[in-house]
């Protein structure tokens, strides 16, 4: 067992895939709302995931991870704990905890790092324990692995903009993108705040979305966290920012998939460019005509692909145009069927943590260009 990660498509050793046990539809808090009326649960009501839901998802987790294994990636898994109870620190108490299915969210490892994120739900303040006894483990066996955690935020009222997701759906589209483009969103600058799922990792280069998790402070303390790396402030053209990993998706060196719906900075494309990256816009999504219930994903899970090596990549099973883009990419694509785990966070890649690829530090991008 080892500690080693670099970016996004190295071969693949030692993979944690999530668990969907016991996930809540969690009450409302200031850094999100939920509200699925036609579902039962329209909001300021909460609790726990439909049992067959949970089941269905858990039986594609549990599929992937066999997957996973007969090509010989080791898999770890959390151990979820009970979401159903209340969580509290000594500043404020909230109904629900959430879930341990996108781990992605929590984690990330940077070499032989895994740094744990501050998140900034209070219903996922504890996330963090469901994945301490991967972590104890590889602290173990690793002697080399380096096991940190950004501070724990407060997460006081002082965190967010009073009153922000009432004004923000009275907004036009074009009056929410001029919010995104500012950076003026529900969390305020009081602490550093970032989930691990706002940041690409592609060698030396760390680019991380500032969005409806990640705030300006977080970015900061991840620059100063990693001096050994360039670490990006990047934002899309989204009114719904969050993580990254639905809309920059490294493929290998020199070619990253691009969610053309949320147009990028023409600077970081540029920066792309000038270092022989092509950027390649991802085809549309397979249609969600059964769209999942209870979900707070787009269709945009199509290109939350996970790479098994830099010419391997398994892609959700009925995304067959994208499995199709990218066979002419050359790649070859591997199909999971994990329609049933959205509902619970995510696609293949934030359902995922990378524990240990093959390689090392490399910088992709010698030549620096604009703010890069
Ligand atoms: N917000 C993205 C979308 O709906 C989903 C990304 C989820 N990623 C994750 N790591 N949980 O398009």
């Amino acid at each position: 067992m080892r500690v080693n990660s670099w970016n996004g498509w190295d071969p693949l050793r030692h993979v944690l895939v999530g668990r969907a046990d016991g996930t809540m539809v969690q009450a409302p808090e200031p850094a999100v709302q939920r509200d699925f009326p036609a579902d039962g649960f329209p909001l300021g009501t909460y609790g726990p995931m439909p049992e067959e839901m949970t089941a269905a998802a858990n039986e594609q987790l549990d599929a992937f991870a066999v997957q996973l294994a007969a090509r010989g990636v080791q898999v770890s898994r959390p151990t979820p704990i009970d979401f159903s109870q209340p969580v509290s620190t000594p500043d404020w108490e909230h109904p629900t905890g959430f879930g341990c299915m996108p781990p992605r969210d929590v984690l990330i490892t940077v070499g032989n790092e895994i740094l744990e994120a501050t998140m900034c739900y209070r219903s996922r303040w504890f996330e963090y324990l469901c994945y301490r006894p991967v972590l104890q483990e590889l602290f173990e066996a690793d002697p080399d692995m380096r096991w940190e955690a950004a501070p724990k935020p407060r997460l006081t009222d002082a965190s967010f903009v009073p009153g922000f997701w009432n004004e923000y759906q009275t907004l036009s589209k074009a009056e929410q993108l001029a919010r995104v483009a500012e950076h003026d969103l529900v969390l305020t600058e009081e602490e550093p705040l970032f989930d691990a799922a706002d940041i690409a990792r592609f060698g030396v280069d760390l680019f991380v979305q500032l969005s409806l998790v990640t705030n300006r402070k977080g970015v900061d303390w991840l620059r100063r966290h990693f001096p050994d790396h360039r670490v990006h402030e990047v934002t899309f053209t989204n009114t719904h920012p969050l993580h990254i990993d639905a809309t920059w998706v490294p493929l290998r060196p020199g070619l990253v998939l691009h969610n053309g719906e949320r147009p990028a900075d023409p600077e970081l494309v540029k920066y792309f460019e000038v270092n022989d990256w092509q950027v390649v816009e991802a085809v549309q999504p397979a249609s969600w005509k059964h769209h999942p219930r209870l979900s707070f994903c787009s269709p945009w899970l199509a290109v939350n692909i996970l790479n098994l090596d830099p010419r391997t990549v398994c892609v959700e099973a009925e995304e067959v145009r994208l499995a199709e883009q990218l066979d002419g990419l050359g790649m070859e694509v591997v199909p999971v069927p994990f329609r049933a785990v959205g509902p619970f966070g995510g696609g293949l890649h934030c359902a995922t943590v990378d524990i240990w690829r093959e390689g090392g530090l490399e910088d992709y991008f010698p030549n620096r260009c604009g703010r890069f």
